[in-house]
């Protein structure tokens, strides 16, 4: 076995998100089909793999039920048109799920068992709502193992108001706010739409195409913040403009060995530096990011001040202030979701962490002055996963974030 391969990000794309619930655009479509088109277009960007090359299928979803359900990997391999011949499995670590499917496939090229692998994630949080079905262990309340703040997510991130007094509404709010005119700028400028593939939806007024993010907001105004109700706590700070929508998507990628796709002619967007998970306190889950890019940064031997562009999943605004004061870096600062983020482009669980990948590699493809990249999100129940990538166009010249 030829160990200690270099890992690659080829490709990676997703379908657009939209708003779950019976207005949503894919109330009517299964999530099984979301990750099914997702793949298929994947497949189609990358004509030269030969499918009977890919060695496994990692696809997440946070809830395995009914059309999320038996075994992911496997029965959205078939769909998609992989030889049979092709392996699959289902992921869960619920938001990092598409995260985790990257790192364990990540982890099989590195060790020399796989050349090439498919690795995604998908919720469909209207037909699978979070929590849905589950029956969490009562000793996690009855022997005070996790607080029961810990089972509500957005109830997490009122804690983090709590505990840093800094971290204002009116931050929340204003992060919030940027997150929808940068995506606006983004959709504008043409940044967002190469990695999407379009999804035929049924309604009742007849077919259609979904070929955007549905939970924009871009006309979001301070003013109109100030005036949303707090569903998590009375006179809270959590409000729907500062928190990720409920959301439906899927999103998949493709990666290799580097040797693998030298041979194939495949592209090369990302290679992989490090990754790293950690948990912390359930209650303050979305803290979690903090503890999994430092154990990241270690394992690459880099520091904070070596990224270049960081793409960090906005489940709540205040959880990536937490992040970004934890790290001295400024609440605006041009390097972090340059196209916005899931405030306004959504969260769909265990779909986005490859979202976070898709978009970094497009912004390497743009910046070659910038070396390393750092894809990261909090995880329910307490938990941070973090990747760091290098940038394969970098030229060292007067270059940003530059070991
Ligand atoms: C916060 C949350 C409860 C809001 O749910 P919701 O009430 O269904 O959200 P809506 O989109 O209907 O928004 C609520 C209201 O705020 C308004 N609103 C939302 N975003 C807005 C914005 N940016 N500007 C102005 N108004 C906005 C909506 O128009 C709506 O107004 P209405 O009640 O007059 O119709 C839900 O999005 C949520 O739970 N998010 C967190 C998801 C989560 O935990 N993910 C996992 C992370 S770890």
């Amino acid at each position: 076995m030829a160990q200690g391969a270099e890992v690659v990000f080829v490709d990676g794309v997703r379908t657009p998100f939209g708003r779950a619930g019976e207005k949503g655009q894919y109330w009517n479509t299964r999530a099984d089909d979301l990750i099914v088109k997702a793949m298929i277009g994947l497949l189609e960007r990358n004509p030269g793999l030969p499918k009977d090359r890919v060695d496994d299928v990692a696809i997440a979803a946070t809830t395995q039920t009914g059309d999320q359900g038996l075994t992911l990997g496997r029965t959205a391999a078939i769909l998609a048109g992989l030889p049979l011949s092709v392996p699959g499995y289902a992921i869960d670590r619920m938001c990092a799920g598409a995260m985790t499917s990257v790192t364990t496939i990540a982890g099989a090229i590195a060790f020399g068992a796989y050349d090439v692998g498919i690795a995604g994630g998908v919720e469909h949080m209207g037909r699978h709502p979070m929590g849905a079905g589950a029956d969490p262990n009562p000793r996690f309340l009855s022997e005070k193992l996790v607080s029961p703040d810990a089972l509500n997510m957005g109830t997490t991130a009122e804690r983090l108001h709590d505990r840093f007094p800094s971290l204002t509404k009116e931050r929340s709010d204003r992060f919030g706010m940027l997150s929808q005119q940068r995506v606006a700028a983004a959709y504008a400028a043409g940044k967002i739409q190469p990695d999407l593939i379009p999804v035929a939806i049924r309604s009742e007024a007849g077919w259609g195409l979904a070929t955007e993010d549905e939970g924009m907001r871009p006309d979001t105004t301070m003013e109109g913040l100030a005036t949303l109700k707090t569903p998590f706590r009375p006179h809270g700070r959590v409000t729907a403009g500062n928190a990720s929508p409920l959301t439906d998507g899927a999103t998949v990628s493709l990666l290799a060995s580097q040797d693998a796709a030298k041979e194939l002619g495949l592209s090369i967007k990302m290679k992989m530096v490090s990754f790293g998970f950690a948990g912390v306190a359930p209650e303050v889950m979305g803290i979690g990011p903090i503890p999994s890019t430092e154990k990241a940064l270690k394992k690459a031997d880099l520091s904070i001040g070596d990224i270049g562009a960081f793409e960090l999943n906005e489940a709540f605004a205040v959880q990536v202030l937490s992040f970004l004061d934890h790290f001295g870096i400024d609440d605006e600062d041009p390097r972090v979701n340059p196209w916005g983020g899931a405030i306004a482009i959504g969260h769909p669980l265990a779909g986005s962490g490859v979202r976070l990948m898709t978009q970094l590699a497009a912004q390497f493809a743009e910046q070659p002055d910038v070396r390393y990249g750092l894809t990261a999100m909090c995880v329910g129940l307490g938990q941070g996963g973090s990747v760091i990538w290098e940038n394969p166009h970098y030229r060292a010249a007067g270059s940003k974030g530059a070991k």
